[in-house]
């Protein structure tokens, strides 16, 4: 099939080549000159797993290609996905800007019959909006689908071609619409979820929500643990092998972030409120959520008496989750941001989050070339993300480097026996 993608941000390129990769004609557009270049090229313009050798691959033997031109894009795409992106605008909501503005240009350069999916994240109605824009200019026929991604950063490609379920959503159960996604999806041979618009962007905001609830659940009960002795590893395995909770999402940490579980969590909460209903959960777990960066300096803090200024702290782990380089939301930057506002001195290392980083803190904090380095001379040091490495250092060696053998790991990553026989001052979150 031919099909067109239109943003190659960090879902639209992993949703692009995965599709070439299945054998299908893709055109990716985007709006970004020097992206839409390094693309062209083979060059990956983000870290994701599989995705240099796929782009290659399929740059060679011709299944896709880039461009800036939207009009030239989607000429024979018979499927157009709009994976711009949504980010939270100034008052907590989805920003629709960049989907409406797509809409308003399909509407301009649409010819013919096409299939638009909205594969960005989006609030109920969007998918009616999107169609009502498109029309305002685009007399002839077309269908909107929802068609949600359940790709995590890191996994993207894997995530893609694996999915537990396909959702898509529709405007009427019998258009051409439905053929032609249910033809797209069946190699995939997994279950597809079919619905209406309105349910299908419904199911991705519940989806994320209910994820992020889980690890504010997970993310209380460490900290109770923490008063106890109790050890949250084992309260998770416990819960978790009970088949209606599941094993996963269960590790407490410095509370979620990214770019998807705040900002759908966050509009979620608003586009409740929009349609009359105060959601009350969701607002308590935005709050526990942010507290959840505070108990970990809290725990920095205690490990030198009680006083932050002046005090050096080694940061291991920049992004907000590993085997991405994508620091938006980042536990480990908001931790950061904090420790410097109470006047500590941060040196920080992240295997490859350090550029993205330095748009945001500059010259604020001092980054080091390997962990060692940023350990040396270190009142404490913080594991930020769980980056698998970490759990591999010579943490002998480490405890020479440090100027006192003070680790919090935020990430639960070493076992705290081990930690202590070494001579390590040892905090994890709940253990
Ligand atoms: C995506 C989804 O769209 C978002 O709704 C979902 O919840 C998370 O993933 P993401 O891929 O992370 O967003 O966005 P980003 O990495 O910012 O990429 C968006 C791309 O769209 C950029 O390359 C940008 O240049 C491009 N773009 C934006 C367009 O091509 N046209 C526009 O009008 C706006
Ligand atoms: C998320 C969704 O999982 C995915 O389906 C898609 O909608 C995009 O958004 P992503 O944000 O890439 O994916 O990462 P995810 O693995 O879900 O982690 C999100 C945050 O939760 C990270 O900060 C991570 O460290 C944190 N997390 C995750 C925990 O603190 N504990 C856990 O057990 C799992």
């Amino acid at each position: 099939m031919k099909l067109a993608i239109i943003g190659t941000g960090y879902v639209g390129l992993g949703v692009g080549v995965c599709f070439a990769d299945l054998g299908h004609k893709v055109t990716c557009v985007d709006v970004d000159k020097a992206k839409v270049t390094k693309l062209k090229k083979g060059i990956p313009t983000i870290y994701e797993e599989d995705l240099p050798e796929m782009l290659k691959k399929n740059l060679a033997n011709g299944r896709i290609n880039f461009t800036t031109s939207l009009s030239q894009g989607i000429k024979e795409a018979a499927v157009i996905f709009i994976a711009v992106g949504t980010p939270q605008d100034q008052n907590g909501k989805a920003d629709l800007r960049y989907v409406l503005q797509v809409a308003h240009d399909l509407g301009k350069n649409l010819k013919n019959y096409k299939v638009i999916v909205d594969k960005s994240t989006v609030p109920i109605g969007t998918g009616k909006m999107v169609k009502q824009t498109i029309a305002k200019n685009y007399k002839g026929e077309f269908d909107v689908v929802s068609n949600p991604e359940f790709q995590r950063e890191g996994t993207a490609i894997s995530d893609f071609l694996n999915p537990d379920r396909i959702v898509l959503g529709f405007e009427k159960p019998n258009s051409h619409a439905v053929k032609i996604m249910k033809e797209l999806y069946a190699p995939f041979k997994k279950p597809l979820v079919i619905t209406n618009l309105e349910s299908a962007e419904m199911i991705k905001y519940a989806a994320n929500s209910f994820l992020a609830i889980k690890i504010t659940f997970i993310n209380e009960i460490a900290n109770i643990c923490d008063n106890y002795e109790a050890d949250v590893k084992m309260v998770a395995k416990g819960i978790g092998l009970d088949s209606r909770i599941g094993d996963k999402f269960l590790e407490p940490g410095p509370g979620y972030g990214g770019s998807c579980f705040p900002k759908d969590v966050s509009a979620l909460y608003y586009f409740a409120r929009a349609g009359g209903y105060w959601f009350n959960l969701l607002e308590t777990v935005m709050q526990i959520n942010k507290h959840q960066r505070e108990i970990i300096v809290a725990k920095i803090k205690n490990m030198v008496d009680g006083k932050l200024q002046g005090k050096k702290i080694a940061v291991l782990g920049l992004a907000f989750k590993p085997n991405t380089d994508d620091v938006r939301e980042s536990p480990a930057i908001d931790i950061i941001q904090i420790l410097l506002s109470r006047k500590a001195k941060i040196k920080a290392y992240d295997p490859i989050a350090k550029d993205n980083t330095h748009k945001i803190l500059g010259k604020k904090i001092t980054y080091s070339g390997n962990p060692y380095l940023c350990a040396k001379g270190n009142d404490v040091l913080l594991i930020a993300t769980d980056w698998p490495e970490f759990k591999n250092l010579n943490w002998k060696k480490i405890k020479k480097l440090l100027k006192a053998p003070n680790i919090v790991d935020a990430r639960n990553i070493l076992e705290p026996a081990e930690m202590k026989e070494m001579g390590f001052k040892y905090v994890g979150i709940g253990r």
